[in-house]
């Protein structure tokens, strides 16, 4: 048997030789680490000055091929490079510059190496519909669309006696698709007595909110008819109009005829009032 100090003596030696052989084994996986440029805003009332993306490849696994850069997931052409150190430049930032980047090292024979960047900026409409003008029982689409990071969150209202109201949907005739910068409001089977007025669109996002307005206006369905309603009335008018004049002319005819045969029922005077009314009137 061992003595007891010598014993702990070997336990410790061996667990120090375990711990150096798992380290070895830790640090030949060698994990890359990127250091990379901090989260930034962009101011909403102001021009931001010029803003350099940064990455630098400080230690990894053999060595990388190349880098590129990412925007919102998508990779940005001619970004492509071979230095440790990768620069993305925006020279005058505005809001569609708002976005997640990304860069991106790749290695010979390891996955990909990545680290990300957001530039966040307040939402900013920069589409929408200004008016949109159906018939009665079609389907009316607003749409809003617009820069800023991250994504808003997409809210519409609807204008109701002096204040914006959460759209009532009882009937299940509104349907809202919202896609990162963009937002669509559907409303099927529009209805002439409820449907017409101002809708607004609201983006919101961590760092700011915009809203802008859009007219719906609902025409009747005969409204398609209404030119050819107008000239039908026209032409009624017209009809009126000749009937009419013809039975006040055709008693007065058959008098004139009558009058040297007939006896002198009437005043002269007024018979003469009478045509000078009536020429009065062809005139
Ligand atoms: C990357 O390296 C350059 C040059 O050494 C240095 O100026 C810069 O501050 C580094 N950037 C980051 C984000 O570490
Ligand atoms: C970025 O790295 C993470 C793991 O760190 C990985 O899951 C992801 O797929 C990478 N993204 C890209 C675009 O390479
Ligand atoms: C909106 O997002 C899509 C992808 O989600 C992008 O292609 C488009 O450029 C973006 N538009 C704006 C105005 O940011
Ligand atoms: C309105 O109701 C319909 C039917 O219930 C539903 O499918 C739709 O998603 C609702 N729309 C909104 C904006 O809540
Ligand atoms: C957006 O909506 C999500 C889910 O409803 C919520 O958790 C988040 O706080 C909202 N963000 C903002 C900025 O309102
Ligand atoms: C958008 O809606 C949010 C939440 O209701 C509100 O706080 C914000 O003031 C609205 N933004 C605008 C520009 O009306």
């Amino acid at each position: 048997m061992l003595p007891g100090k010598r014993r702990t003596t070997i336990m410790s030696l061996a667990a120090a030789v375990f711990g150096a052989v798992m380290l070895q084994s830790v640090s030949s996986q060698n994990e890359p680490t990127i250091a990379s440029s901090e989260h930034t805003t962009l101011p909403s009332d102001s021009y931001s000055p010029p803003i350099t993306l940064q990455c630098n490849l400080s230690s990894a696994h053999g060595a990388h091929e190349e880098s590129f850069w990412m925007k919102n997931g998508e990779e940005i052409e001619e970004t492509r490079t071979a230095n440790r150190n990768t620069e993305y430049k925006l020279v005058k930032p505005r809001g569609d510059d708002a976005a997640s980047y990304m860069c991106v090292y790749t290695f010979e024979t390891a996955p990909p190496a990545n680290a990300t960047i957001e530039v966040k900026a307040a939402p900013d409409i920069t589409g929408h519909k200004r008016s949109e003008n159906k018939n009665e029982g079609q389907r009316a689409v607003l749409y809003c669309k617009s820069v800023g990071f991250p994504y808003p969150n997409w809210t519409w209202r609807k204008l109701d006696s002096g204040a914006f109201m959460d759209i009532d949907n009882s009937s299940g005739r509104f349907s809202v698709s919202n896609k990162d910068n963009y937002t669509e409001l559907r409303i099927d089977n529009l209805d002439i007595s409820l449907d017409p007025g101002e809708y607004q669109c609201n983006a919101t996002n961590m760092i700011g909110t915009a809203s802008i307005t859009s007219i719906l206006r609902v025409r009747s369905h005969l409204a398609p008819l209404w030119p050819l309603l107008g000239v039908l009335a026209e032409v009624i008018i017209l009809v009126v109009i000749i009937v009419v004049y013809e039975k006040r002319k055709k008693p007065d005819d058959i008098q004139d005829d009558d009058e040297p045969a007939g006896p002198m029922k009437t005043n002269s005077t007024n018979n003469h009032k009478d045509k000078n009314l009536r020429q009065r009137n062809t005139n």
